[in-house]
């Protein structure tokens, strides 16, 4: 059943390095905390796929994915409440890609900003334009367009760096509904999501903390000693203990105050203007976010040390990704003419055979609780899907007739329960299309 209240929010990690304080407060916090948000539902995965894009060591790749995984569930992260997996243990995003592939335009990729940038790169060293650039470069857009659609995301979280991609996704999406659609949505068109309000740390250096300036603050690597030491230094002007400071021109403020409460921030920035030493507002700083970050790190190392308990998380986050892709992707495989041939194939031979066979029926009822109800019966009397109640009879009779006319393609987003063979369910829906089809030939 499609609940229109529900919002999905997706987003994806990219697995090449190792999670510093600056993700921690930027994506990864803000993602778990709004992950608890009621009405939510969200999606986060790592793009280990599109960290191939970038890295050709295998270890470093596999290094990633877990830290990353680690990092994700020791900082609380419930994997109970979202759906938590590995991009590659999702075969329907490969297979999404390619029919996406299929309907983009190569002058659209063409002025995507990393493509764009690395040619610029290439012609600036006089060299050949499409130098060292893969085709994983080029098509990385619409990787990323099946990642979010193959979920039907309404929103994706993301750096501002990325916004173009999410406009590419829904750009695919839009053309895709057109072309195949027949007047229905078949993807939600995704809108990006920046956070204007989650605080862009400064690394040590003061720049803007990042692995490609080498200014980073670890949030668990080298323990409480590595945060202390990378804490330590930061830069700071040459005030000494007793002269006053000017707390918003410190670096080492805006960390403190990416972990501290409104009264914490009041009194750092007081005791500043008062003349406390920054060795001292340092101490401050590393014992306040020590008392946040030490208990994750205790949870990290454990995970660190039994990455079964990791792949067994992303298992089971594959397997709730995949029953909300498979379905779509079986009506999208549908839509564009990949569609099995029993619902065409079996008419001639229906024309032909003299005895008419046993079809599976539907039926429809109304319950005591004054609800509206369908369902398909075998000709053997099993029961092969069940609907849930629903207020308006007209909405069952509407959703039998989808059912009879589109097979099992209907079956995403209709109103069902727990369907228990769905082998045998999708044939009996064959065998009423068929037997739908030879009805108007003859
Ligand atoms: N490209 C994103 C990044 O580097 C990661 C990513 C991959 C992603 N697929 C996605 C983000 C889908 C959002 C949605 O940050």
């Amino acid at each position: 059943m499609t609940d229109r209240a529900i919002q999905r929010v997706l987003t994806g990690i990219t697995t090449t390095g190792t999670p510093h304080l600056g993700n921690y407060v930027g994506a990864i916090r803000p993602a778990i905390k709004a992950s608890q948000e009621p009405g939510v539902e969200s999606f986060f995965f790592l793009a280990d796929y599109h960290a191939l894009i970038k890295c050709d060591d295998p270890a470093r790749i596999e290094r990633s994915r877990l830290e990353i995984a680690a990092t994700w569930l020791a900082a609380g992260l419930d994997v109970n409440r979202v759906t938590f997996y590995r991009q590659s243990d999702i075969p329907e995003t490969p297979e999404l890609t390619w029919l996406l592939t299929c309907v983009t335009s190569k002058g659209q990729m063409n002025r995507a900003h990393a493509y764009k940038a690395a040619v610029d790169a290439n012609t600036e060293a006089g060299e050949d334009p499409d130098a060292n650039i893969s085709m994983g470069l080029y098509s990385y857009p619409i990787l990323m367009a099946a990642d979010i659609v193959l979920f039907n995301a309404h929103r994706v979280p993301v750096g501002r760096d990325q916004v173009q991609h999410i406009e590419m996704a829904r750009d695919v999406a839009q053309r895709f509904n057109h072309l195949f659609g027949r007047g229905k949505d078949i993807f939600v068109l995704p809108r990006a999501e920046v956070e204007e309000d989650v605080a862009m740390l400064p690394g040590p250096d003061g720049r803007k903390m990042s692995k490609s300036y080498d200014n980073t603050i670890p949030l668990f690597e080298g323990g409480a000693k590595g945060l202390k030491d990378a804490i330590a230094r930061i830069v700071t002007d040459s005030r000494e203990p007793g002269k006053p400071k000017d707390p918003d021109s410190s670096s080492l403020v805006t960390i403190y105050d990416a972990f501290a409460s409104a009264e914490q921030k009041a009194t750092m920035r007081a005791d500043l203007r008062a003349g406390l030493g920054w060795g001292e507002a340092k101490q401050r700083t590393v014992e306040l976010i020590e008392s946040q970050v030490g208990p994750m790190r205790a949870r990290y190392e454990e995970l660190m040390a039994h990455p079964e308990r990791v792949e067994e998380a992303l298992m089971a986050g594959a397997a709730k990704a995949r029953a909300v892709a498979e379905p779509l992707m079986q009506e999208v495989r549908g839509a564009v003419g990949l569609r099995k041939m029993l619902a065409v194939a079996r008419p001639s031979a229906a024309t032909t055979a003299a005895p008419k066979q046993a079809l599976p029926v539907f039926k429809q009822y109304r319950e005591a609780d004054g609800r509206f109800y369908f369902k398909l019966t075998a000709a053997n009397g099993t029961v092969l899907l069940q609907s849930q109640g629903l207020a308006d009879g007209r909405e069952a009779g509407g959703w039998v007739k989808r059912l009879k006319t589109e097979g099992s393609v209907a079956l995403a987003g209709a109103p069902v329960e727990g369907i228990s063979d769905r082998r045998a369910l999708d044939a009996a829906l064959a065998d009423l299309l068929a037997a739908a089809a030879a009805e108007n030939q003859g």
